[in-house]
């Protein structure tokens, strides 16, 4: 059974954020893909301290959810980050968590589908949705749109439940997002996933 795992980054658990997740698991739940939401807002996420001991510990050196996710990522064939907006950015403990979790692991995390998914008041919701993608585009996962950007608008829950617009772009987005999970299954069958080069990093040695 195909997997996709949601995360808040909200500390509302029942907030705007929660809300859009809701939408989307109503969906993928209809159509018999397992989900898992994962609250990450409202507990204590570091940021990441560089200390490199991932590299050869493939976990990071605090253990804490992000540690227990991991598994749960390499598992996943898909991967929804939700995010409230904060000063026209990812909230920093979602920011932290991610930081930590895409550059602790090494399992390979392409073609597994990426989503973002914000709620904002008023603004900063595509600054926000850009930053959260880029974790998706530098690790070969495809990212899934819908038929807006994927944003919800409220202070609260029963804000974010009249924004019609942004709670259908939830729904298409989960649609599309589980097209794409079992497209991907069978292109993998087909032709086999495309090669990966790895080996040059880029560190200008000359000077030059
Ligand atoms: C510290 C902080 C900064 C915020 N900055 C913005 C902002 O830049 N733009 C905006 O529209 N809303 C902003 N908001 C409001 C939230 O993004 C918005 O209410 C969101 O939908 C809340 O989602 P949640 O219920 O899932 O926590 C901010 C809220 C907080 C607490």
């Amino acid at each position: 059974m195909s997997k996709v795992l949601l995360l808040n980054g909200s500390p509302h658990v029942q907030g705007c954020t929660a809300t859009a997740l809701n939408e989307m698991i109503k969906v993928f739940e209809a159509e018999g893909i397992e989900t898992e939401l994962i609250q990450v807002g409202m507990k204590d996420i570091r940021g990441c301290i560089s200390c490199r001991k991932c590299a050869d510990a493939g976990k990071c050196v605090f253990d804490d959810l992000v540690n227990e996710v991991a598994p749960k990522l390499e598992a996943a064939d898909g991967l929804v980050i939700g995010s409230p907006v904060y000063y026209a950015s990812p909230n920093g403990t979602i920011l932290s968590f991610m930081d930590r979790l895409f550059y602790s692991t090494h399992f390979s995390k392409h073609m597994k589908v990426g989503a973002s998914v914000v709620s904002c008041r008023r603004g900063g919701n595509t600054a926000t949705f850009d930053a959260l993608n880029k974790y998706f585009t530098i690790s070969g996962m495809p990212v899934a749109s819908s038929t807006y950007w994927n944003q919800v608008h409220g202070f609260t829950a029963e804000d974010a439940k009249k924004d019609l617009e942004g709670l259908q772009t939830m729904r298409n987005l989960a649609r599309n997002m589980i097209f794409m999970i079992r497209a991907f299954a069978d292109a993998k069958e087909k032709y086999g996933y495309p090669q990966v080069e790895s080996g040059c990093f880029t560190s200008f040695p000359d000077g030059k």
